[in-house]
């Protein structure tokens, strides 16, 4: 079991993280530090934290942390690791690994340097139905994947959001796309077992077009992988009566089969040629559902502690979530120029 810092107790830690972390044999929750005063007294309340602290300078120095947990807004994910990383700690960053693809590399080069493990939170893959839908594709049962679709658009109103990250385009580095749009990029790498070499992408404000809104709220784009897959990402908040596990579908095909299906309800359906599938049913079509368990989050942080403990890779890497990162920075380089866009990516 190791110990816990963690850095930003905010929305995400408590509706996302905390109950995962809870059920992990792996982790304690040891230090809790946030700018909030009165968030940190409730939460170490809450949580049984042995510490709290507003300064991240005294939660790095305390020897007794094995492990820093960032929970910040992406753009001060790059001091605070680099410093992290300088203290000895091992790290998990959560997605988006960072705002730009410069900071996501000073993250990665302090980490090599000073020989402590970086783990980015795409949870996302740990995810039953996910699992079960990379399994149908390595089992052969949709033969050569030829094309995925992806979507992950549905309503979400900005007009008042008061943090600044999430409406800036400068500051953040970007809007849905960056913002839950970098766990499917990530997720058509997993699926696949294939990088994207090309981008082409269109943008817009079709509804959150304020002044003080300079994110997009509806992005298409349109990848090309290494194998030849034909990749498109559907995000964006202005899908009206979308909720967000009805606006959320992935679709693959191959030569021998069609898989369909929503990482988050767990609904499924799959056509499939191969029809001596053990792994699902003896039919050519299934229609399931594979409810989604919720314990991702244990997952992704059970095995991070174990690659520390037994020094292997952690279960995803600095390169995975960079590579996350890319496709969307490319998607949006090609929305601004209007320009197909090849990767690997200038990080300048
Ligand atoms: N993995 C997922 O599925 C998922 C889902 C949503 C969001 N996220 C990510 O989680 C992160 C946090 O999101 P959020 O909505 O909780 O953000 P938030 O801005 O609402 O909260 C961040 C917290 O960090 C604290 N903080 C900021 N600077 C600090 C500093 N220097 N030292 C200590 N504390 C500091 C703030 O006071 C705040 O309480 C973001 O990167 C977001 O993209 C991940």
């Amino acid at each position: 079991m190791l110990n816990y810092g963690v850095i930003g107790v905010g929305p995400v830690f408590q509706n996302f993280q905390v109950e995962g972390l809870l059920q992990s044999q792996s982790v304690n929750l040891y230090t809790a530090c946030d700018l909030k005063e009165d968030l940190l007294t409730s939460v170490q309340q809450q949580y049984d934290f042995k510490k709290c602290c507003t300064d991240y300078g005294e939660l790095l120095q305390d020897s007794n942390i094995d492990v820093v947990l960032l929970n910040l807004p992406q753009h001060k994910h790059r001091d605070i690791a680099v410093a992290a990383a300088k203290a000895g700690k091992n790290i998990y960053v959560e997605k988006p690994f960072a705002s730009n693809l410069k900071d996501a590399k000073a993250i990665m080069s302090a980490c090599e340097k000073h020989g402590v493990k970086l783990c980015v939170g795409h949870q996302r893959r740990f995810i039953t139905t996910e699992r079960k839908a990379k399994e149908i594709i390595d089992e052969g049962y949709l033969g050569t994947v030829y094309k995925i679709r992806v979507i992950a658009s549905w309503w979400q109103d900005i007009s008042e959001e008061k943090r600044a990250w999430l409406t800036d385009f400068e500051l953040g580095g970007g809007g849905p796309l960056l913002r839950w749009g970098v766990h499917k990029t990530d997720t058509m790498r997993f699926l696949l077992d294939q990088e994207a070499v090309r981008v082409f992408a269109e943008w817009d404000q079709f509804v959150f077009d304020q002044p003080h809104i300079t994110v997009e709220d509806t992005l298409v784009a349109l990848y090309r992988f290494e194998g030849g897959v034909i990749g498109e990402l559907e995000v964006g908040n202005a899908q009206r009566e979308a909720g967000f596990q009805r606006g959320e579908t992935i679709e693959i095909w191959g030569d021998k089969g069609t898989l369909w299906y929503q990482p988050s309800t767990g609904e499924m359906e799959l056509y499939s040629v191969e029809k001596s599938t053990n792994v699902i049913n003896p039919d050519a079509f299934m229609r399931t559902s594979y409810e989604p368990d919720g314990k991702e989050m244990t997952r992704i942080h059970d095995r991070f502690v174990e690659s520390i403990e037994k020094d292997t890779d952690p279960p995803i890497t600095g390169e995975d979530g960079y590579k996350a990162l890319e496709m969307a920075v490319g998607a949006y380089r090609s929305a601004q120029s209007k320009k197909v866009v090849h990767f690997p990516l200038d990080n300048e």
